[in-house]
């Protein structure tokens, strides 16, 4: 067993638990953006197939003291690099550096490259290919003040991209945050999944790979831990094969995502289409106001307006919310109510009380899922003319 530490966006660690804690790990320490579990180089491939919400996949090799980047390569140096690496490997450094003695944080990544390259040149008398793209092997280098760990990366490609998302639609969520959005819905896969201003279909995407327990991995064929020398093919092959066939092949639910943009829902269906479920999604285009609400299995409905900040402008929206607020009241009467908004004063213009605020980031802009329980019982009863 070895220490493991996956990462993750600020705010999103209670759903990361959550995830990892259902893959029957136990967690061992919890950080504002990453928690940490025990377990072995094989168990990595499960963690980066199945995680919606993590960042990386992080192997503990070592933690040293390291004063300046002549320690730095010392240390890195001594390490048995051979072990993990052939000399064919291409390999990536990538760090988080905060050292007073250090300026430019790609130093370092230049630094722990050297030795390690060095380090196998010695031993092997061959040297490995290195440079940017995270293709191939991922070392990671965590150096704060004089301590500094070293870590076997292996997710290389970061895990917030899905896989999906060939086309793009303004403002698009990443992957990952839409997947803890929907964690924090509570959202049971039994209900319908209602998602008018789609956009280009993040949340309805993730909601059916959830609903069908699809692991966002399954579309990847390229990880770093397949470049490592403990790298089991076999073992790899059964994971996936396990996951291949835990996805369900139908829904007894309604997902509905619609968007007044016919562009929208353009994108929206081609990337349902990569990510192998669009036939469980319904689109349409209309008005959020037009969106179809299923009477049975009543569950989560769900928008993430515009908000004022990268695109519409905010007077223009106030109207926006204001209907939401109003599409809630009169529509959706036994749903749980959600809008995912980075403006609280375009929030406020809702109407409606909300029962919860939880803080997200968007990028570097704090947002609010904001929760309304929309009860049956308090629709005004329709006029008696007789
Ligand atoms: C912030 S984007 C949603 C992004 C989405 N969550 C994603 O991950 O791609 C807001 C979306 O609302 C749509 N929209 C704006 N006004 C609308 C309206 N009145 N009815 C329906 N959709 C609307 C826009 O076309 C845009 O796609």
């Amino acid at each position: 067993m070895n220490k493991i530490l996956i990462t993750c966006a600020n705010k999103i660690t209670p759903y990361l638990v959550q995830e990892v804690e259902s893959l029957g790990f136990e967690i061992t320490a919890e950080y504002p953006s990453a928690v940490e579990i025990q377990g072995t180089f094989h168990d990595t491939y499960t963690l980066n197939l199945y995680l919606r919400t993590a960042n990386r996949v992080l192997y503990w090799l070592k933690d040293f003291v390291a004063f300046n980047a002549e320690d730095l390569y010392a240390k890195v140096l001594e390490m048995p690099w051979e072990k993990y690496l052939n000399p064919e490997s291409y390999l990536t450094v990538d760090s988080i550096v905060d050292n007073p003695t250090i300026a430019n944080t790609l130093y370092p990544n230049v630094k722990c490259k050297d030795a390690i390259v060095d380090r196998i040149m010695q031993k092997t008398g061959k040297r490995p290919n290195s440079g940017p793209e995270p293709k191939g092997a991922m070392i990671f280098l965590y150096w704060k003040n004089n301590d500094a760990s070293i870590y076997l990366d292996t997710s290389g490609e970061v895990l917030s991209k899905h896989g999906y998302r060939r086309q793009p639609f303004q403002a698009p969520l990443q992957e990952n945050l839409a997947a803890s959005i929907i964690y924090a819905t509570q959202w049971d896969k039994n209900t319908h999944f209602i998602n008018p201003m789609t956009g280009s279909g993040t949340l309805a995407i993730e909601a059916a790979m959830m609903a069908l327990n699809k692991p966002p991995g399954i579309l990847r064929n390229n990880f770093a831990f397949m470049h490592y020398n403990e790298f089991d093919k076999k073992i790899w092959s059964a994971v996936r094969r396990k996951a291949n066939t835990g996805i369900e092949k139908k829904l007894d639910i309604q997902i509905i995502a619609t968007d007044i943009n016919p562009k929208a829902i353009q994108a929206a269906q081609a990337n349902a289409e990569t990510a192998g479920v669009s036939q469980y999604i319904q689109f349409k285009v209309c008005d959020f106001r037009e969106t179809p609400i299923p009477q049975d299995k009543k569950g989560v409905i769900i928008l993430n307006p515009e908000y004022g900040m990268r695109l519409g402008k905010e007077d223009e929206l106030k109207a926006i919310y204001q209907g939401i607020g109003d599409f809630f009241k009169q529509e959706c009467k036994g749903y749980t109510g959600y809008i995912f908004t980075g403006n609280d004063l375009l929030a406020k213009h809702v109407g409606l009380h909300a029962n919860k605020k939880i803080s997200f980031y968007n990028a570097k802009i704090e947002c609010k899922l904001m929760k309304y329980e929309l009860y049956e019982g308090t629709k005004k009863a329709p006029k008696n003319n007789t």
